[in-house]
């Protein structure tokens, strides 16, 4: 039997976290895959951190991180830097998740090679260009391009089919993200030591988790925030807000100025993922404009607040764990302040099932690939 070669692609924290699962299942499975993994190096500290902890061994690194990258030379960069890559390893198929600017760009060299793509974390939807920005983009164009939609829950699905794609394409997987979660936390909650050592300045005090990074909150929506969580810690004063700062200097540089003084807000590095999880655990509330963020709390059982108008995570809204504050200084300290002092109010926002997957959605994109036979088409076409 020819052996399956993918293309496996990350570029940034979110990815490198959602496709370890991916990476995993394809190399605990070697006579039916020959997996590469290639990095675009978008991010470069933050994706390290996760390559070292789910130990992803990468076999092309193309280092195209840049301080303060704009969108367009990034994109430049990652189309032409991904092409060599499918020269060098002429694979069956590209595979890459989510809507980063290493997404989009891996589905446009794949599809310019009439290369096979497979789209992780498909059908997401705000119906906005605009929020996330540019990530609903990115994200619509690796839905274009791609031969398998691996799509997080029905919905996601359901979305994909409305725009025409193909029944016999599109499966529903759950998401990557829980399969690395429940490993993580299986792994690491005896094992937390160290992280109670570095935050032992919590005591038995409560706490409130932040994380922010959205290009459209960049400027006005950031001060805001910023504003916010500065009422909140005035206000609530037993309470401790710990934030690990994303390392884009459009974020640093407000979260710095405007809460670096105060004493109980706690402005950290941005937190190796066993360490995140363990935060997150940690945590009373969280507070965050990330996606993937949103998507694991409720499987910990915490409230989460987001700081975005719309989102393409619908699912979690409607079971009650995730709420929308958009970015106004006043929705945001109403929505925390509401649930450090409405218990009845917490417990409805602690739900049950995570709509978002149940740790085994890695095993059905591996098997959906190999379902697809690409293989024995590349193999004539290497050999020819
Ligand atoms: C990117 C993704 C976003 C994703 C986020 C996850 C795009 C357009 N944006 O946004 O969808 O939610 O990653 O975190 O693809 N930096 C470092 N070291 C790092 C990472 C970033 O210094 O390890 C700094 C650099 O100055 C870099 C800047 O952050 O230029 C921005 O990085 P970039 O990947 O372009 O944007 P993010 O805001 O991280
Ligand atoms: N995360 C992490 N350390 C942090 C902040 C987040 O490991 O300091 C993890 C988090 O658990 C989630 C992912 O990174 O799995 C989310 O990444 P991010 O918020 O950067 O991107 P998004 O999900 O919004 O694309």
């Amino acid at each position: 039997m020819n052996r399956l070669r993918p293309l496996l692609i990350v570029g940034t924290r979110p990815e490198a976290i959602k496709m370890s699962p991916v990476i995993k299942e394809c190399r605990d499975r070697p006579r039916e895959i020959d997996a590469i993994v290639c990095s675009t190096g978008q991010h470069r500290e933050m994706l390290q951190q996760v390559a070292d902890y789910f130990e992803i061994k990468i076999d092309l690194d193309l280092g195209l991180m840049r301080p303060n990258q704009t969108l367009a030379g990034l994109t430049a960069r990652c189309l032409t830097g991904l092409e060599d890559a499918i020269n060098k390893y002429n694979p069956d198929c590209v595979v890459a998740q989510g809507d980063t600017t290493t997404v989009m760009a891996a589905s446009l060299a794949a599809f310019y090679h009439r290369i096979p793509f497979v789209h992780v974390e498909a059908g997401l939807r705000t119906g906005d260009l605009q929020a996330p920005w540019p990530e609903e983009m990115n994200r619509r164009v690796a839905g274009i391009v791609a031969d398998l939609h691996c799509a997080p829950t029905q919905r996601a699905a359901d979305a994909l089919l409305s725009e025409g794609t193909r029944p016999d394409i599109v499966q529903v997987s759950g998401n990557t993200v829980i399969d690395a979660l429940l490993w993580t936390v299986a792994r690491e909650r005896n094992n937390a030591e160290q992280w109670e050592e570095k935050y032992a300045f919590l005591q038995d005090r409560r706490m409130v988790l932040i994380t922010g990074h959205r290009r459209e909150n960049f400027g006005g929506g950031f001060e805001n925030i910023c504003q916010a969580i500065s009422t909140l810690a005035a206000d609530f004063p037993e309470t401790d807000f710990v934030y690990p700062v994303h390392l884009n200097p459009n974020v640093q540089a407000p979260v710095k100025s405007v809460l670096g003084a105060l004493s109980n807000v706690h402005l950290v590095a941005p937190a190796p993922y066993p360490e995140f999880v363990w935060l997150m655990d940690r945590s009373s509330v969280i507070l965050t404009d990330s996606g993937g963020v949103q998507e694991e709390a409720p499987s910990l059982k915490k409230p989460v607040l987001v700081m975005r108008d719309t989102t393409e995570r619908p699912e979690a809204v409607e079971s009650g764990a995730v709420e929308l504050v958009g970015t106004s200084i006043e929705a945001i300290t109403q929505g925390v302040s509401t649930l450090l002092s409405d218990a009845a109010e917490y417990s409805k926002r602690q739900i049950d099932d995570n709509p978002y997957g149940d740790g085994r959605a890695a095993r059905r994109i591996v098997d959906g690939m190999l379902a697809m036979s690409w293989q024995s088409t590349q193999t004539l076409r290497r050999a020819g």
